[in-house]
């Protein structure tokens, strides 16, 4: 259970330290850790898991929803979403039990326009994001 705190906690810090880095690059391009950070595009080891890891995003009615269409079982189940500015703030963040039934999370709308993240920790298959502009 500690190394699973350990191993979210590093990402997140990773992710911070990314989004800060992030900002100079501008882009939705950025190079995330290989084998730290998984992302739709790139998958890494996780290549038939990105589907059902990607955290899908949708804005509407000023509202932010992050989902993964991840099932929820006790043994393996989505952990954490977050949403995070580029600048590394996390404006919000939701942990899922396994015995939730989906993991979808809602956020009010950043009212600054720019690129944001959306985050998502499964406990068998790691550390997602998906980069997303309002
Ligand atoms: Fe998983």
């Amino acid at each position: 259970m500690a190394n699973r705190r350990e191993f979210l906690k590093a990402s997140l810090i990773t992710t911070a330290a990314v989004a800060v880095s992030g900002r100079t690059l501008a882009s939705s391009k950025v190079n995330f850790p290989t084998g730290l950070i998984y992302t739709k595009e790139k998958p890494g080891r996780w290549s038939a898991k990105a589907k059902l890891h990607a955290p899908m995003v949708k804005v509407d009615g000023g509202k932010i929803t992050i989902t993964t269409p991840h099932p929820m079982t006790q043994a393996h189940y989505i952990v954490k979403h977050t949403l995070v500015s580029l600048d590394g703030k996390t404006l919000g963040e939701t942990t899922f039990k396994s015995t939730d039934k989906l993991a979808r999370s809602v956020f009010q709308l950043p009212a600054e326009h720019g690129e944001y993240y959306a985050t998502s920790f499964c406990n068998l298959h790691d550390f997602w994001v998906t980069v997303f502009t309002v």
